[in-house]
């Protein structure tokens, strides 16, 4: 197995040496927050949108951000520079620290940050022509899904449970609202109108779903911020989802039924062009 050199508290060893205790409340209590963030040709993905939902993540936690943003840019090139990868998915996670065992916050603990890069599998046209099917689930989180909370068991068992089923996603509905996907966001296209739900705390502010938007209203694609419903969801004519690692990822396949005619649609063929575009520039430090 390769050894990386990851970032732990303030030093740069091989993964094989990253320890830490067994009273973190990471691990303890998944007292911590993360971020996923791909780097294209070693350049992060949209880093200062990342930053500000770390930022807003630790407040929302109440856990001190350890660094400014400059230094958070230091530690990630540092680490993406040390792997001879071009395309990587920066992994970043933050715990309160370590403390003996109370779940009232411990007193002068530094936090806990550990930042490691991952080959990122892209999502090329192959894969993107071929799709995937997901399944439709009740949402059984909490009601903080826009932070960015290490403790993802609810969201774990909901993938694995569409896993189980041959689907690759679980779609997750709440009050008959579809909120989002298990680790991404969701997109429907109707009548040729992009649709995704607004911002909330029922579901993750994605980077990949902002920067979809801003793709669709730069490029006068029709786009709707609006709630939708299970049925809606059911007779969307195109289907995608996205995040770090998905990019832009068509379901052709919804609860086993076919979605649209089976094949990614023309408007999810126009959004991946538009940010395979994006991506390209990025690779050329343009973005
Ligand atoms: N997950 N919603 C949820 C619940 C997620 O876990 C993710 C990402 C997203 C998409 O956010 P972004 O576009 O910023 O990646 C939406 C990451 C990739 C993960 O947990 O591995």
């Amino acid at each position: 197995m390769s050894d990386p050199i990851v970032y732990l508290n303030g030093e740069y060893i091989p993964l094989s040496q990253a320890k830490v205790s067994v009273l973190d409340r990471g691990f303890i209590f998944g007292d911590g927050i993360y971020e996923v963030i791909p780097a294209y040709a070693k350049h992060p993905f949209r880093l200062r949108e990342h930053l500000a939902r770390l930022n807003n993540n630790l407040t929302a936690t109440r856990i001190t951000n350890p660094h400014s943003e400059p230094d958070w840019e230091t530690i990630i090139n540092k680490v993406v520079a040390q792997q001879d990868i071009e395309d990587q998915s920066i992994y970043l996670q933050i715990t309160r620290g370590v403390a003996q065992r109370d779940h009232a916050f411990p007193e002068e603990v530094e936090p806990t940050v550990f930042v490691m890069s991952n080959p990122l599998n892209v999502i090329d046209q192959a894969i993107f022509n071929k799709g995937v099917s997901a399944i439709t689930l009740d949402d059984i989180r909490w009601q903080y899904c826009n932070i960015k909370a290490i403790a993802l068991l609810p969201n774990i068992l909901l993938r694995q449970a569409a896993l189980d089923k041959g689907a690759q996603e679980a779609i997750l509905i709440r009050d008959d609202e579809v909120t989002e996907g298990s680790a991404s966001n969701i997109f429907i296209v109707k009548d040729g109108v992009i649709k995704t739900p607004p911002k909330s705390a029922l579901l993750l502010p994605g980077i990949t779903r902002d920067l979809v938007v801003e793709l669709a209203e730069t490029n006068g694609l029709a786009f709707e911020e609006t709630v939708f419903s299970q049925d809606e969801l059911s007779q969307a004519d195109e289907i995608w989802l996205t995040s770090s690692t998905k990019e832009v990822l068509p379901i052709v396949s919804l609860n086993e039924q076919t979605v649209g005619s089976g094949e990614p649609g023309s408007v999810s063929r126009k959004m991946y062009e538009i940010f395979q575009a994006y991506k390209a520039e990025l690779k050329q430090g343009k973005q």
